[in-house]
């Protein structure tokens, strides 16, 4: 219903846009049932190549699209805003007939959106949901308040205060821990904190967690742009100021395994791993091939598992049922309220992976070789 109101609201604009990029491109205008899939292209604009889940992500949802047939117009913005608006800006004028958007700041593309809702492109926020729009039509990411709670909860297990079936653990603590979470502009790292902290509240009440610095708001432990130098840093000056009276760190909550890199190398850095100083229980997410390794070698204690295979899949589910005229099948429409309204969803299970879980889970599904489990490396 939106989207045919939106067609006709839309329609002079759309006019406007086709005058402005010379009456070519612009999408089909909205009909694309009766084309042949050579005749659509998607728009796929991604955050950054910097991780590698991305890559995989962008790669997965090109190659499915393009099996079936489709024209893929896929975009690295370098985790630069303006660069990511002038690229989804570029799609559009090019003519892509749907867009799906990995957005680096979840806000900063409202007028873009608008060309794209004047057009009647549809918009798949891909992962990211994108937030305060109107015109985001559909999302496909995984369970991310479970992702913090997962995350969370292996911190307990490392630990010892939880056991993996749930039951208590044998250990008590008090444990010192550290928290860090995500970019503030990215919908997914207050879920993913939200998940974590309501899962570690009542240890850091009954005292058996303490975080030494203090710091417990979000804003106090985010990680802009989810940068792995930045959480370096931050974990460097943990240590040289609440850690500098010999007490020692237990624990760190992270949420992402490139920010578990950095807060890892600051503490090997401060002799942590070595001779009498325990390697706190580190977590992660995304199971990149580098802290899959560091997993397998003891290092890192954990990841959490989002199958980007299946989310590309879902995302090219949704796409081609906008282009054969169809809405996509949500299975969740009252969590992702993008602040403007809430948009129905596709959400995918995940999963934790501990050092026996790199078998079972990674290499027998395909996702990472043995090989390159051993070497931390992925082969090209
Ligand atoms: C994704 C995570 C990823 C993070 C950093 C989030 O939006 O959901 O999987 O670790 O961005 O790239």
């Amino acid at each position: 219903m939106s989207r045919k109101f939106l067609a006709a609201v839309g329609s002079a604009a759309l006019a406007l846009t086709l005058a402005a990029c010379g009456g070519e491109g612009a999408g089909s205008g909205g009909d694309t049932s009766d084309k042949k899939p050579a005749d659509l292209t998607i728009g796929v604009s991604m955050p950054t190549q910097t991780s590698e889940r991305w890559i995989a992500d962008g790669n997965a949802v090109k190659q499915k699209l393009e099996s079936k047939g489709y024209k893929v117009d896929l975009q690295y913005a370098g985790d630069d805003i303006p660069t990511q608006s002038q690229q989804v800006d570029q799609m559009i004028t090019r003519g892509a007939d749907v867009l799906v958007i990995a957005a680096i700041d979840g806000t900063a593309l409202s007028s873009q959106l608008q060309t794209a809702a004047d057009a009647k492109i549809p918009v798949i926020a891909y992962d990211r949901l994108i937030r305060d729009s109107k015109n985001v039509d559909f999302y496909v990411s995984f369970d991310n308040y479970k992702v913090g709670v997962a995350q969370a909860t292996a911190l307990l297990v490392g630990l010892g205060l939880q056991n993996k079936d749930g039951s208590k653990g044998t250990a008590t603590g008090p444990f010192n821990v550290e928290l860090f979470a995500g970019s503030l502009d990215d919908n997914n790292a207050h879920f993913f904190y939200n998940g974590a902290m309501d899962t570690l509240k009542p240890y850091i009440d009954n005292k058996s967690l303490v975080v030494k610095s203090g710091q417990t708001k979000i804003e106090q432990v985010a990680t802009l742009r989810w940068q792995q130098e930045t959480a370096q840093k931050r974990m460097e000056d943990l240590l040289t100021s609440a850690y500098n009276d010999g007490a020692k760190i237990d624990g760190v909550l992270s949420p992402y395994d490139g920010l578990s890199r950095g807060i890892i190398t600051a503490l090997q850095n401060a002799g942590y791993g070595g001779a009498g100083k325990k390697m706190p229980v580190v977590t992660g997410q995304d199971a990149e091939i580098a802290s899959v390794k560091l997993i397998n070698d003891g290092v890192q204690g954990s990841t959490i598992f989002k199958d980007t295979r299946l989310l590309a899949e879902q995302a090219v589910v949704a796409a081609e049922a906008y282009l054969q005229g169809k809405e996509p099948q949500a299975n969740d429409v009252k969590t992702y309220d993008n602040g403007v309204k809430v948009v129905p969803s596709f959400l995918l299970p995940v999963q934790t992976v501990y050092k026996d879980d790199i078998k079972p889970v990674l290499i027998d599904s395909g996702y990472w070789s043995a090989e390159e489990v051993a070497s931390g490396q992925a082969k090209s």
